[in-house]
């Protein structure tokens, strides 16, 4: 590193991919801090450039290769102005391709997997004298121990929502997915951790928790007593902490949905009225040949099932389509399925075969294929967001607002449904829940005003049509 050790040193982190790796991107800062590192929002401006990376789909991890070409240009021109700047790649592509990184791209100085970033002040040291370091063992538990340990700046000051790992990596083994490779076992955190660190978060003005994990319903922490907990007991442990007013989790198995995860549902208010529950397709052929370990018909009855419970959730979901053996006919039957369960937002991919995993091998279904069954699919869904959105108008629904909006005197915040709310209102409420009119659905966001303050043009509206 070419700067002496009082001048504040900068980092810029570029984050592809999941939910993870944005808390695991916020944590890399919280760790640098010490090493006299600030985040800046340029790589031109920066002494450490972490791309903190994604591996779930080819076009993901490609993308990382050509933004490291466009560094290599950077890291040339920073070195003609005798500037170092160390070059360090995170997450899952560092993990599944580990020294492959440095030979393919020499301008990296460091891999670091999502295992190892405990280590990460030091190995940033390291990579600084030259050589370049791989570091990809698996050690969640020391992992989760530096997790543990608070941090004396946090990047979630100043937020209303955040997101808190408890859970990380997956013994599902789907055909189709490299998290159990990249991201290891399932590992769940204590509730004490966990307990703890969403206390922090309430001090530091946070009102709604995201706890997320790659099969965040398998958690299965350790609680104060020894004995083991579920998610829905740790989620009315966690309704509990002054402040927290707010609950969520992502992202869901239907497997691991429990009789207990569904109550809460029912009984915990806090407990926000949105699952992510990816059923990936809807035929029973694929499903099996998928390893989802679920037919067509149980996730039905599931999705049925949480309605009771929570007749006004959001229900969200994930789909592949092109998977290697899906015909016509169980493609039809994906489209069925979405049909039935109704879905408020979803995201859907072609299958992207991924080296190792077992679905790779197989053979493929040709790319038109896939391509047009991903814009019927799209299609599909897409209405089933605008007739959502659409339902909500005429609603009243308790907004927590998050931040300003774009436009002046607009702020904007978070329906229960996690759809954005904007709304013409006092910066000062930034932070509180207040009642919302929704008067008007856009492609991605709702709009209205506040309860009892219907504006003008909406009453005549209503009058109009009522
Ligand atoms: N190809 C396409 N989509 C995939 N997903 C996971 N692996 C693949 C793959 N190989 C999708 C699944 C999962 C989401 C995070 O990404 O739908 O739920
Ligand atoms: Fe991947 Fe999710 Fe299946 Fe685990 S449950 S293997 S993370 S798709």
């Amino acid at each position: 590193m070419n700067r002496s050790g009082e001048e504040l040193k900068k980092v810029f982190i570029k984050t592809y991919g999941c939910q993870m790796n944005v808390y695991d991107s916020e944590r890399m800062t919280d760790a640098l801090a010490p090493l006299g590192y600030t985040p800046v929002a340029a790589a031109e401006a920066a002494d450490l450039i972490l791309l903190n990376t994604c591996h779930i789909r080819a076009k993901a991890a490609e993308k990382v290769y050509s933004e490291l070409g466009r560094l290599r240009h950077l890291k040339a021109a920073a070195a003609a102005e005798g500037r170092v700047v160390v070059v360090a790649v995170a997450g899952c592509v560092a993990q599944a391709e580990g020294t492959e990184i440095v030979r393919r791209a020499p301008v990296v100085d460091l891999v670091v997997g999502p295992q190892s970033y405990q280590r990460l002040p030091e190995l940033v040291e390291e990579a600084g004298s030259g050589r370049p370091v791989v570091a990809t063992d698996f050690a969640v538990a020391e992992k989760f121990a530096v997790l543990d340990r608070p941090t004396a700046t946090s990047r979630a000051s100043g937020r209303v929502a955040a997101f808190l790992t408890v859970q990380e990596g997956c013994d599902k083994f789907c055909t189709f997915c490299v998290v159990p490779y990249t991201r290891g076992a399932d590992v769940s955190r204590s509730v004490r951790a966990i307990v703890a660190e969403a206390t922090r978060r309430a001090d530091e003005g946070v009102r709604e928790l995201t706890l997320i994990g790659q099969n965040v319903n398998a958690w299965h922490g350790e609680g104060p007593d020894g004995s083991t907990w579920d998610l829905a007991r740790l989620l009315f442990r966690l309704a509990e902490i002054p402040g927290i007013d707010r609950l969520r989790y992502t992202t869901s198995h239907p497997l691991d949905m429990n009789d207990a995860l569904i109550a809460a549902h029912r009984d915990l208010d806090v407990l926000m009225p949105y699952l992510h529950l990816p059923a990936q397709s809807g035929s029973d052929r694929v499903l099996g040949a998928m390893n989802r370990r679920h037919s067509r018909a149980d996730y039905l009855r599931l999705v049925e099932r949480i309605r009771s419970a929570r007749p006004d959730i959001a229900l969200a979901g994930d789909f592949i389509v092109g998977f290697p053996g899906e015909s016509a006919a169980d493609f039809a039957d994906t489209l069925s399925l979405v049909e039935e369960a109704g879905y408020a937002a979803a995201f859907s991919f072609k299958y992207s075969p991924r080296p190792g995993t077992p679905a790779a091998s197989a053979e493929q279904v040709p790319a038109a294929v896939k391509a047009e069954r991903l814009a019927r699919l799209q299609a599909l869904l897409d209405r089933q967001r605008v007739a959502f959105m659409r339902s909500r108008v005429g609603t009243v629904a308790e907004v927590l607002f998050e931040r300003r909006g774009r436009h002046r005197g607009q702020i904007v915040g978070r329906s229960p449904w996690l759809v954005p709310v904007q709304l013409t209102a006092a910066p000062e409420l930034i932070g509180t829940i207040s009642r919302v009119d929704i008067e008007q659905a856009g492609a991605n966001s709702l709009f209205g005003a506040l309860a009892g303050a219907r504006t003008a043009a909406a009453a005549a509206a209503v009058a109009v049509s009522g």
